[in-house]
């Protein structure tokens, strides 16, 4: 029956064409957006044609400006939008979120699970500022976006229809190209047939092909169109697409390319991260994003008891101007976020006295009383470094005793049900509904408590 109707909707692509509005089938499976006029080379295509799956904001967004697809922490998209309208003064209309398909219960997005925004800005806002947005784990020049491909071996077809029709080609390569150039790099003009490029994919769900079957079609479709030769390690384009579900988003890598082909997200290269051998990750863009949701504010002093190499404490310095306090169990950790700090205040991101870094157990703060504004930490879990259960309450008694009345505490944990068995509720307040979100594939939440 499935495959009966993705024959039905391939087979119907000149037809839904002549449609002015997407046509579903009976049960509203599958449909193919309406496809916008083969793009020919040298040839300007219409702008004002816009993919039928696009939000209408997005749509409205067309004219005169530049389209981004921007990757951040899945579950706090609505806060990366906030920042990102803020830093670029765009207002919300123009960043729209990809909404997540419904999984079955249970069941974990993987990496495709990054959130997705689609920023529409002026022509006028530099290139330079959007790829420099905080709390953003890799930027594209925006391609295409699709909530409808069929997860049938049709769907690889699809695909590679709408990378191959999709009206975008010559603004995302635009936009690729002056991004690159910028960056000192010799690259040439559109129409030229000598750019090296490869495809990638990034997919979770079920499918009934694999993500190296995705990324050929995609290859497919580009060479289709551009005739450019495929070069999989020296490569000058990358097309990158992520796919879960039916849902399917696609553009041109603008940010660090990166040497690996596997379908993992691409790592966040920041400078003055130099500890060679982390033992625990957290995304800067994401440590930026919880700290946002704590509203940190300059002069504050945020404490993460359990720092690991101490991204949050030194993001909280260079972003919000704050005083960074952080400490760990494992010594090793402790020697990684004093050399991560070193490194930030030789490039002159943070001043001296900015951040501290202490080995210390967090059941056990040597601190005082009430002298942290805000806690913000990434608590451990997943089956590589699991706090023992029992640890929690005196984790969280710890941390109450060390925030001032009226403090934030923003904490990313594995599970909401470990905060209600551990916490002494006369001391904590639950601010905000909690967060669920996708670190690296893995279901997490963010909760946001305030000091009673
Ligand atoms: C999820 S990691 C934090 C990663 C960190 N945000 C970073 O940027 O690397 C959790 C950290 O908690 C530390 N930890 C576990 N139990 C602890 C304890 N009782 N006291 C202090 N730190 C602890 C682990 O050593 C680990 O580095």
């Amino acid at each position: 029956m499935i495959n009966f109707r993705c024959w039905f909707i391939l087979n119907n692509c000149h037809r839904l064409e002549r449609q002015k509005r997407p046509i579903t089938t009976k049960s509203s499976f599958h449909s193919l957006p309406p496809q916008p006029r083969h793009y020919a080379l040298h040839k300007r295509t219409s702008r004002s044609r816009v993919h039928a799956s696009l939000t209408s904001e997005t749509a409205r967004a067309e004219e005169d400006r530049n389209v981004y697809l921007a990757l951040v922490t899945g579950g706090l998209e609505g806060v990366a939008k906030a920042s990102i309208c803020e830093s670029l003064d765009i207002s919300n209309e123009h960043v729209s979120i990809v909404s997540q398909p419904t999984l079955a219960k249970g069941l974990s997005a993987g990496q495709a699970g990054v959130g997705k925004l689609i920023i529409s800005v002026p022509e006028s806002v530099s290139l330079e500022s959007v790829v420099k947005l905080k709390g953003v784990q890799s930027m594209y020049a925006y391609l295409l976006h699709s909530n409808s491909v069929p997860t049938c071996p049709e769907g690889l077809e699809y695909v590679q229809t709408l990378l191959a029709r999709t009206n975008r080609w010559p603004q995302a390569f635009t936009l690729w190209r002056s991004y690159f150039l910028s960056q000192g790099f010799d690259v040439p003009a559109l129409g030229a047939d000598t750019i090296r490029f490869r495809a990638r994919c990034i997919r979770d769900g079920t499918h009934a092909f694999t993500s190296q079957d995705v990324a050929r079609r995609m290859g497919s479709a580009v060479q289709g169109v551009w005739n450019w030769p495929v070069d999989l390690k020296r490569y000058q384009c990358e097309v990158v697409g992520v796919m879960l579900e039916s849902s399917f988003v696609c553009g041109l890598h603008l940010t660090t390319l990166q040497t690996s082909l596997k379908g993992n997200l691409p790592a966040e290269k920041v400078a003055h991260y130099v500890a060679a051998e982390r033992r625990v990750s957290l995304r800067p863009s994401t440590a930026f994003l919880l700290l946002s949701l704590a509203r940190i504010q300059p002069g504050e002093i945020v404490l993460d008891p359990m720092a690991g190499v101490g991204t949050i404490p030194i993001e909280a310095a260079i972003h919000f101007g704050a005083r960074g306090i952080g400490g760990d169990l494992a010594s090793g950790a402790v020697v990684q976020a004093k050399e991560n700090a070193v490194e930030a205040l030789k490039l002159g991101l943070i001043r001296s006295s900015s951040v501290e870094f202490y080995e210390w157990n967090t059941c056990a703060l040597p601190l005082e009383d009430s002298m942290a504004d805000a806690i913000v930490s990434d608590l451990p879990f997943g089956m590589s470094c699991e706090l023992s259960k029992r640890m929690y309450p005196k984790a969280f008694a710890e941390m109450g005793r060390v925030v001032k009345p009226g403090g934030r505490a923003v904490l990313l944990m594995g599970s909401r049900r470990l905060l209600y068995d551990s916490i002494d509720m006369h001391c904590w307040k639950i601010m905000e509904s909690y967060y669920p979100v996708n670190i690296g594939g893995l279901n997490a939440c963010v909760i946001v408590l305030c000091k009673q």
